[in-house]
């Protein structure tokens, strides 16, 4: 290809480098490139946050970033949230409050309701609900999400050291 570039930076924790085109969407590289699909697409108007990602400490709809945006940036996916084998308390607390159906929306929910405990580690109902109202679930009517959310909440408001 012509007009490729290489482009570096941290998933998960692990330095990788890509070689893209500069048309090339960041949820395009993670699923097709580096073999992260929990991330998923949704929507061409980016509405929908299936595809929802941390970059540098902010959530940030993945297929509305150029790849080569990423350079030198920490990405975080919902691949990287569980530790040695044992779960996030959102990803925990999701399975426990049955905060998802077909799973499809729930990459791009957990990777946002992290970010969302991050800004505000208690957050009412209503900032729950307004927090994630960039994150679309065809399947549960939102409400076991925010008991989900809620539950790890207080879960990691008891164990610090594990957020
Ligand atoms: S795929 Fe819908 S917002 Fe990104
Ligand atoms: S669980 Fe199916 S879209 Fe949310």
């Amino acid at each position: 290809m012509a007009n490729t570039h290489q482009v570096s930076f941290k998933l998960n924790g692990k330095a990788v480098e890509v070689s893209v085109e500069p048309r090339e969407l960041l949820i395009h590289t993670l699923r097709e490139k580096l073999a992260h699909t929990g991330p998923h697409i949704g929507c061409e108007t980016s509405h929908c946050g299936a595809c929802t990602v941390d970059m540098d400490g902010m959530s940030v709809k993945s297929c509305t970033v150029l790849t080569v945006q990423c350079a030198g940036s920490e990405l975080l996916t919902v691949e990287g949230l569980e530790q040695g084998g044992v779960l996030h308390a959102l990803q925990q607390a999701f399975h426990e409050e049955h905060g998802l159906q077909c799973g499809y929306c729930t990459p791009g929910m957990i990777t946002r309701a992290y970010r969302l405990l991050k800004e505000n580690p208690n957050p009412t109902e209503q900032d729950i609900r307004y927090g994630i109202a960039g994150n679309l679930c065809r399947c549960t009517g939102y409400q076991n999400i925010v008991k989900a959310v809620q539950s790890a909440a207080r879960k990691l408001a008891s164990t610090p050291a594990s957020a």
